[in-house]
């Protein structure tokens, strides 16, 4: 793990940028994993600046995002979907073929799961992967006490996450219960994954994944163990590192 602490949000975000440009760059047909939150949207921004100003392309780029709610049409203005079109998609020379979001709609939820994985396999599996943190230490929305070898499956939001996201919906009711998530053992098949955390409030996460054990009581903590894992982190993620 390989650890950064920069100035503030929008540093992280040109850092993270760079790194998606080099895989490009390196790589113009690679597989990209993207991720929601608040947190990669300065990494979006810098991403749309790169592309629009021609320095990176986007056009035979692939993509499969970590995960979805279970219960919003893709159209609802909270689905995970609709968010990266709204703040990335939509902004760059990507092929909306390209584009992999879960999409848990079939009779057999279980049955989407398995196509979702098989799919980012048939692609090559995922060369850069971005992922935010959550607050009790979940990566995509494997909450603590997930199984680390698990694919992507449905999982049940833990009562945190969903006051959490809470501030997305008119109420704490209205976030849905479920979602369809990459799970731990998919996110770890990626060959690069960039962590960014920014916020006081995400120390505690940062510190258990960072110093604590390996443990699925931090479902993050398993990065300890991927071979190629850069962490960026503001002053107050970083504040109960040092
Ligand atoms: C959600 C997402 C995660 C994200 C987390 C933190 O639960 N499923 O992928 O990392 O929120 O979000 P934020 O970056 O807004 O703090």
């Amino acid at each position: 793990m390989q650890l950064h602490v920069l100035k503030d949000a929008a540093k992280i975000g040109e850092a993270a940028a760079m790194l998606f440009a080099a895989q490009i760059l390196k790589k113009p047909d690679c597989v990209l994993g993207f991720a929601t939150g608040s947190t990669p949207l300065p990494t979006y921004k810098e991403l749309i600046k790169l592309c629009e100003g021609g320095a990176v392309d986007f056009s035979k780029v692939r993509t499969f995002n970590l995960d979805e709610y279970v219960g919003l049409d893709r159209s609802h203005e909270q689905s995970y979907y609709r968010f990266m079109f709204d703040n990335l998609f939509s902004k760059l020379n990507i092929n909306p073929e390209n584009v992999s979001v879960p999409h848990p709609v079939s009779a057999n939820l279980d049955d989407d799961c398995a196509k979702y994985d098989a799919a980012i396999d048939a692609a090559g599996g995922i060369d850069l992967q971005i992922l935010g943190i959550g607050h009790n230490g979940h990566i995509a929305f494997n909450e603590p006490d997930s199984t680390f070898s698990a694919g992507t499956h449905i999982i049940s939001l833990t009562p945190s996450t969903i006051e959490a996201n809470k501030r997305f919906f008119d109420s704490a009711d209205d976030v849905p219960k479920t979602a369809m998530s990459m799970g731990i053992g998919s996110i770890m098949k990626a060959r690069e994954i960039v962590l960014i955390a920014t916020g006081a409030e995400k120390a505690p996460a940062v510190k258990a994944m960072v110093k604590g054990a390996v443990d699925p009581a931090c479902p993050a903590s398993i990065l300890q163990l991927h071979p190629s894992v850069t962490v960026l982190l503001d002053e107050g993620a970083a504040g109960l590192l040092r």
